[in-house]
């Protein structure tokens, strides 16, 4: 009998019901082509639902999530609501409540792809940024004094225990060794200012490092890394951080591999259920017209297939949505492909079909 996955799919707001169409049609046509079932679930969280009902997630959605292989988002956000509550109630609550503590995001540069580096081509940017994605500024930590008032006082706080800080750093280290590209693993902090949080990071990190000889060390400030990205993205293989400076170095990831179109991400429950997503936003201003890049959503299944132990078929659609950007695609961004969103996800098919 052939595997079969259970996927819940969360379509979401703007584009993001757009390009899941376009992702879950990839996704159909690499399980024929690979022997496995695919079951959707899907789930209508998201703005449309607020709006109608009030709730943002139902009290069970959680526990029905959890029924699943793994869930599949298109994206979470609308200009009509004001900017937090679907994000923090959807998006960030799912990443939390799921413990899914790695948020993975490779940044590679396909061929035909317009790099805005000067002299960077697909032989120069080819690495993965690992991303603790539960704790840091993220975990809600903090308060606010005197409101209002010229005395106000607002706290933010970064949370960093050493098991969420080691189990990060110890996933990383696995995936650079699985990886097999250049075996060299680079922590991004920040140790010459936030000498709490990041000298916990660095300890831990040399501590790991020692049960992985094969892997070399190395370390850059967060703000030079940033310089490096463009300078010198060739130096990199896999990098490790925390969940601000990931959130924030994954967005300049994306624009050396070609922009939002393209740029996709696991929020990875090595023990659990994990949820994959292209990591542009909602796109509103395209939502409905057929010309949002589906490229991104589609990568989000490759990288769901491979965490799902389906390497093959991940290689497939990689492959696949690599021919349409070198042989088709004029430019990643919407409304300038030259294709529509459907077009382009036919495209993948068409070659994912044609793939030995
Ligand atoms: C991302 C996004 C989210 C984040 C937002 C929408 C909460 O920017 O996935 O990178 O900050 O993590
Ligand atoms: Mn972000």
């Amino acid at each position: 009998m052939s595997k079969t996955y259970n996927i819940a799919v969360i379509p979401g707001d703007g584009t993001g019901p757009e390009v899941i169409t376009e992702g879950t049609k990839v996704l159909q046509a690499v399980s024929e082509k690979a022997g496995f079932k695919i079951d959707l679930n899907f789930f209508d969280f998201g703005a449309e639902r607020y709006i109608r009902t009030g709730e943002i997630l139902p009290d069970n959605a959680i526990e029905e999530l959890r029924k699943h292989d793994a869930i599949y988002l298109g994206a979470i956000g609308d200009p009509d609501i004001k900017p937090g509550i679907l994000e923090k109630g959807i998006l960030l609550r799912l990443r939390f409540e799921l413990d899914q503590y790695i948020n993975l995001r490779p940044i590679k540069l396909y061929p035909g792809v317009e790099c805005p580096l000067k002299d960077k081509s697909p032989e120069h940017i080819d690495f993965v940024v690992v991303r603790e994605n539960t704790e840091g500024l993220y975990a809600g930590a903090g308060g606010v004094l005197k409101k209002g008032t010229p005395d106000e006082v607002a706290v933010q706080n970064s949370i960093n225990t050493r098991k969420g800080v080691e189990r990060c750093i110890r996933y990383a280290f696995e995936y650079c060794r699985k990886r097999k590209k250049m075996n060299k693993l680079t922590l991004c902090g920040k140790t010459n200012v936030l000498t709490f949080a990041f000298d916990l990071w660095e300890r831990t990190f040399n501590e790991v490092a020692k049960e992985y000889p094969d892997i070399k060390t190395d370390y850059a400030h967060v703000d030079a890394i940033t310089m490096w990205f463009v300078k010198n993205p060739e130096w990199f293989d896999v990098i490790v951080t925390d969940n601000m400076f990931g959130d924030i170095i994954t967005d300049l990831g994306a624009m050396i591999q070609g922009g939002m179109g393209i740029a996709a991400g696991g929020n990875l429950n090595p023990n659990g259920v994990s949820m994959f997503e292209p990591i542009g936003g909602s796109a509103p201003k395209y939502k409905g017209k057929n010309m949002i890049n589906p490229l991104a959503a589609i990568c989000a299944v490759g990288i769901m297939l491979e965490h799902l132990g389906e390497e093959k078929s991940g290689k497939v659609i990689e492959q696949a949505v690599m021919q349409v950007t070198a042989k088709h695609i004029k430019s990643l961004g919407a409304g300038q492909m030259g294709h529509t969103t459907t077009e382009v996800g036919d495209l993948v098919v068409k070659y994912v079909q044609e793939s030995k």
